[in-house]
């Protein structure tokens, strides 16, 4: 009941969080694109920058580009906070309901260092909370006059953390951490920098003063951040899906060559001068060299296992038990994991010839036994692994 009852709870908060985030994502690209699109208006009207005209379930839409200017507010003014709230709210309870809960045994990597789950949450919590006021400060508008200073120290602070996490963390949990603080700077942006500025700005035209423009001017400049964050994000949510790549030997390298390219990649989408272009390059490149990295992967050495021919399953039986059925078998022993995780039991051969690819992946790249709890050595890796690649 309780496994059928937490299958449920992760269902439902994956469901919501992916919709709130196509909303949230769906309305951010809409806006990108509008704001690139926007023509000088073709008969000159009072404060209107620019005009679009779109084409949708046969009618035609125009938008107007306006300033916020006194004795011209809309009655109805319709606001885009909610989809990128909900989308947080839904994110960080389900990395709380698999990250934290179950002894925050998918957080934890005891081989890099061993937290207790309070201390791994009290600190994930603190890294989170504690990079919100880094990056703040370090776009704390007029605090630093340079931007391209600005920059630098974001991307230190960046490739910092990614190789912090992964000291410290799990690979996985490394990952969907640096999710979690780039999806959190991403909402403070909204409701701390973006959304007063613009309340501000309306409450002086509503009292008849033309608003102080520069205002919007910094809001802008976080709105821009957040779309340099989407890609970085969305890579990290997917890597979930793939061992080969949060479980690497330079799991770090992969993250931060992935983010960089995903940047880049929205910087061409966005930027008007068509020059930038050539920013593609770099981007195509990065992505070449994460086939060349994650290729470089010291894998546990097959050398050391006997002969796989000498091998039977007799006694490949004896390291699955010993090290994978205290999770994977009809009747687990593990306190968290009471039932067998994603119905992989490992308790016959033909079990283990069914779940034959993710388990070498898994093996492999030391992702399973989840933290190596029960203790598994290079050499069982080997031998379980080279036996399964001769079958
Ligand atoms: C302490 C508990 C634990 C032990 C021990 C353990 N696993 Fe797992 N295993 C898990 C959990 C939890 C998951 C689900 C992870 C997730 O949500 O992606 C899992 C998932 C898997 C998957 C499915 C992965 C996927 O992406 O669908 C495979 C295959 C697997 N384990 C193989 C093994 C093998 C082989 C061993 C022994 C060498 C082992 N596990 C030992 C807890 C354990």
């Amino acid at each position: 009941m309780t496994s059928t009852l937490d299958l449920w709870i992760e269902y439902i908060l994956r469901f919501s969080h992916l919709v709130a985030g196509i909303s949230w994502i769906g309305s951010s690209f809409y806006f990108i694109w509008l704001d690139s699109s926007f023509m000088p208006p073709s008969i000159p009207r009072h404060n209107v920058e620019g005009e679009v005209y779109m084409v949708h379930g046969g009618f035609y839409y125009q938008v107007d580009k306006r300033k916020i200017y006194p004795g011209e507010i809309p009655k109805t003014l319709h606001w885009f906070k909610w989809e990128a709230t909900l989308t947080w709210i839904t994110g960080f309870f389900l990395f709380a309901f698999l990250y934290y809960l179950k002894g925050a045994t998918l957080l934890i990597n005891p081989e890099a260092l061993a937290l207790s789950q309070f201390q791994a949450i009290g600190l994930s919590l603190g890294l989170i909370v504690g990079s919100w006021f880094v990056y703040d400060l370090i776009w704390y508008p007029n605090l630093i006059k340079a931007k391209s200073i600005s920059i630098f120290l974001s991307l230190v602070y960046f490739v910092g953390m990614v190789f912090g996490l992964t000291r410290i963390f799990s690979g996985r949990g490394a990952f969907i951490l640096m999710g979690v603080i780039m999806g959190s700077l991403m909402l403070l942006n909204v409701w701390v920098r973006i959304l007063p500025g613009q309340a501000k700005m309306l409450k002086e035209a509503q009292a008849g003063q033309v608003p102080d423009y520069s205002v919007s001017l910094k809001s802008k400049v976080r709105s821009v951040h957040n779309t340099y964050f989407i890609f970085p994000v969305l890579f990290i949510m997917l890597s979930n899906h793939y061992p080969g790549i949060y479980g690497h030997h330079y799991n770090w390298i992969l993250l931060i060559i992935l983010s960089v390219s995903g940047a880049l990649v929205r910087h061409t989408m966005v930027t008007k001068n068509t020059k930038e272009r050539w920013l593609l390059i770099p981007a195509a490149i990065g992505m070449m060299a994460l086939v060349f990295v994650s290729a470089i992967q010291p894998k546990v050495t097959t050398a050391s296992a006997p002969n796989p021919e000498h091998l039977d399953y007799a006694y490949v039986k004896t390291i699955v038990e010993a090290r994978c059925q205290r999770c994977h078998s009809t009747n687990n022993t593990d306190e968290n994991f009471k039932v067998a995780p994603k119905d992989v039991v490992l308790e016959t051969e033909d079990q283990l010839m069914k779940h034959k690819d993710l388990v070498i992946k898994q093996v492999e790249n030391k992702v399973m036994p989840l933290a190596n709890l029960t203790a598994m050595t290079d050499q069982e890796r080997a031998v379980l692994v080279s036996w399964l690649k001769t079958k």
